[in-house]
């Protein structure tokens, strides 16, 4: 719409200027009585060699376009009202029209990889990698809503010298009808116990050195019991990404990548970058510490496997970008590891990105590993699933399929919770105020579409009848909804998917205004607009909710 204007404008102003130019000097009012659009035109007077006040003069005498209603002067601002007849006529059949695919960018714009989640085998699963987790899949999302092919991959911490600890531990002390009935709790168990022991008794990390040493070798045991652990854990991890809905496309960790360290280590020697540091091989860059690569005992480190990893997917895949979402803490890590691929002379370093998020705070303070103390993610969602139902049975009692709802309702508003907020601040976190009915809440959200859907349930949309201007309230709808497909490519290019769960709780808020003053049906002309109104915003509330990775259910 804006392109439309802008190309008018520039007509007005006798192609002086482009409309593309025009377009990126058009702002939208503080105040909606103000106008839906102005132009500003200061910027303009120099260039053509007149006085803003001329200028929006002569725009207001030539403008022609059948989408603006009136044209307002103040200072040196053309504001301009939208003809609302005309534009929710073409916003709503456009919406009718295309359904969940409006504000879909249709093209073949290539792969995009997702690093994300990525929790560490044999260690629960902690509140930052439910960050990586939500964010990564809304940013896959909405890759996908914006033409690219998304491909996620689960980095699993799957390799380490933690790995012979743990071989270790379950010799000593590990008993596998425990393990395998609660595993992760039973292998962090001993994992701890190997630490307080190897106090005591430093022979426990000789050990552990060549239990991984083994395991490095392919020692058939040692790699026995690592596929048993990995196994288990993964199958732990699987269940949370089947409730919270997400999958990937591979489970691809950091051992995947142990035989394909060697030739970008190779390489890093042939082009001169390897030097010998403090019984290490590292690369050194400018303006942070070196990236160590390899140890002298020949140990390769996180980063090495992240190098190997990152050619790896350039190759496979031939992204156009690859994105690590990962917490801020490891933030000098990725400044590492790109500029390394940097100085090897890879153009396509450019193309990684870090998508780092803050920390998630309870009452002000850190959540994770105080004494050992871990807030683990099932309990989390056990319990947001468990305040919603008391919700249900207090508002709701009759609700049918409660257990579902519930479980769509308590897992949405801890994603919603996190999503809700720019991914770079820490965030807090009460499960009783994120399950709210009011407020900036997942289940605002989901209880608004549920509002349209007993209304709809009612009645038909009549495809082709004529749509009316429903006033101001109305309009305040309209307007957002044209928004849509504008905020879904932003969200994507800026890496921030809280636009659009600040998206739809503005268009949710706009909507419970309109209808709190408003009966949508009432057998009269503008009864269908109404209905059409009430259609699209499910549509685009349900949409929105999807990018975030939410569900929507119909009745709660
Ligand atoms: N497993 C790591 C952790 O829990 C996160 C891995 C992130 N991805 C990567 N390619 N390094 O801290």
């Amino acid at each position: 719409m804006n392109e439309q204007i802008a190309t008018s404008l520039a007509m007005a102003l006798n192609h002086q200027l482009t409309g593309t130019e025009i377009e990126l000097l058009l702002e939208k009012p503080k105040h909606v009585a103000v106008g839906d659009v102005a132009l500003p035109c200061f910027q303009l007077a120099k260039k053509l060699g007149k006085s803003p006040q001329t200028i929006a003069a002569d725009i207001k005498k030539n403008l022609q376009c059948d989408m603006i209603q009136s044209v307002d002067i103040v200072g040196g601002y053309v504001n301009l009202f939208f003809n609302q007849a005309i534009i929710t006529q073409q916003v709503l059949t456009k919406i009718v029209q295309e359904q969940q695919l409006y504000g879909t960018h249709v093209a073949n714009k290539g792969n995009v990889v997702f690093d994300f989640s990525s929790p560490n085998i044999a260690k629960p699963f902690s509140m930052g990698h439910l960050r990586s987790t939500v964010i990564g899949n809304a940013l896959a999302n909405l890759a996908e809503k914006n033409g690219y092919h998304a491909i996620r991959i689960n980095h699993l911490g799957d390799w380490g010298t933690q790995f012979g600890k743990l071989i270790v531990a379950y010799k000593r002390w590990g008993q596998q009808q425990t393990i395998a009935a609660a595993p992760i709790e039973e292998l962090l168990k001993i994992y701890v116990k190997f630490h307080e022991e190897a106090e005591q008794d430093a022979t426990l990390i000789e050990e552990a050195r060549a239990a991984f040493k083994a395991l490095e070798d392919k020692d058939e045991e040692a790699l026995a019991l690592w596929q048993w652990f990995r196994e288990v854990s993964l199958t732990e991890f699987k269940a949370l990404y089947q409730l919270l809905g997400i999958h990937f496309d591979t489970y691809d960790g950091e051992a995947f990548y142990n035989d394909k360290m060697q030739t970008v280590v190779d390489e890093l020697q042939d082009k001169g970058l390897l030097t010998l540091s403090d019984g290490a091989y590292v690369v050194e860059l400018e303006n942070m510490p070196p990236c160590i690569i390899k140890k002298t005992d020949g140990a390769t480190l996180y980063a090495t496997r992240d190098l190997a990893a990152a050619f790896y997917r350039i190759k496979h895949y031939q992204p156009e970008k690859i994105f690590y979402v990962v917490g801020h803490e490891q933030s000098l890590h990725f400044q590492q590891l790109f500029h390394v691929v940097e100085k090897m002379g890879y153009d396509w370093a450019q193309n990684l990105r870090h998508v780092a998020f803050g920390m998630m705070l309870k009452d002000g303070k850190k959540m994770s590993t105080r004494k050992g103390k871990i807030v683990l993610l099932d309990d989390v969602l056990t319990e947001a699933i468990e305040t919603a139902k008391q919700n249900i049975e207090s508002k709701n009692p009759h609700l049918q399929n409660k257990e579902e709802v519930a479980k769509q309702v308590g897992v949405g508003a801890v994603i919603f919770n996190d999503l809700k907020n720019d991914r770079l601040h820490n965030i807090d976190f009460s499960i009783e105020q994120m399950l709210q009915f009011e407020g900036e809440t997942g289940p605002y959200i989901q209880y608004t579409f549920a509002r349209t859907q007993s209304i709809l349930a009612k009645v038909n949309v009549q495809v082709d009848e004529t749509l009316l201007p429903l006033g101001d309230q109305a309009w305040q709808v309209i307007i957002l909804l044209e928004q849509f497909p504008r905020v879904v490519s932003s969200a994507y290019e800026q890496a921030d998917p809280s636009l659009v769960a600040k998206f739809a709780l503005q268009l949710a808020r706009n909507f419970n205004k309109y209808y709190a003053n408003n009966k949508i049906l009432v057998n009269d002309a503008m009864q269908n607009s109404r209905i059409t109104l009430c259609h699209c915003v499910a549509i685009v509330l349900k949409e929105s909710l999807a990018l975030l990775g939410m569900s929507a259910p119909a009745n709660m």
